[in-house]
């Protein structure tokens, strides 16, 4: 039977798949066998010694691929499979921006009361309002921001590295 770790991930711009790219490549320099798949491929759970769950947040709001991959997989990761979220967000490098997003993230995790979670990461968002779709594209706030890309590879990478410690003892 495969003991692979699995990195899935949901993504609306690409940015939240080119970061789990980055933590499967950083597992998989370790010597773990990692599978990396969208959220919505993910057909179950068996073969899979740990978690690596990572969505976007989107108007306040975790991505509902992630939240419905938790209530989907409830009984998996209450039964012994851990778990590490990492939720792509902030386009405002504020102090008060990274708060509140991270606030607005453990908000949406507080909905499932059941879960226990070896590590939350907020990784910056990257924003280029030239790419928005409909109906995104047609409010100003949203025009009007400035392109950025908040996602700090060292520290996605550094938290990444770290992760075969915290899905001890199943490593
Ligand atoms: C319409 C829209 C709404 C957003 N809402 C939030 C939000 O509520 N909180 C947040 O932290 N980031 C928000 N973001 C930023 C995204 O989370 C960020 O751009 C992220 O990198 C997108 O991930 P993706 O490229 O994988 O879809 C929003 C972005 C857009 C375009």
């Amino acid at each position: 039977m495969s003991t692979s770790v699995l990195v899935t991930y949901t993504s609306s711009y690409g940015s939240t798949q080119e970061v789990a790219e980055v933590i499967a490549t950083t597992l998989r320099e370790q010597g773990v066998k990692v599978d990396l798949r969208p959220i919505r491929e993910v057909q179950t759970l068996a073969g899979h010694k740990a978690v690596v769950l990572g969505a976007p947040l989107y108007m306040f709001h975790w991505h509902k691929d992630a939240r419905r991959f938790l209530a989907r997989f409830q009984c998996e990761l209450t039964h012994g499979l851990p778990l590490a979220v990492f939720a792509g967000g902030p386009i405002e490098d504020t102090c008060e921006q990274w708060q509140d997003r991270r606030r607005d993230l453990d908000q949406e995790l507080a909905k499932f009361p059941w879960l226990t979670t070896v590590s939350v990461q907020l990784i910056g968002g990257k924003f280029d309002p030239t790419k928005l779709r409909l109906p995104y594209s047609l409010l100003p706030a949203l025009q009007n921001m400035p392109a950025c890309d908040l996602r700090d590879w060292p520290a996605i990478r550094a938290w990444a590295s770290v992760l075969i410690e915290e899905f001890q003892p199943v490593m």
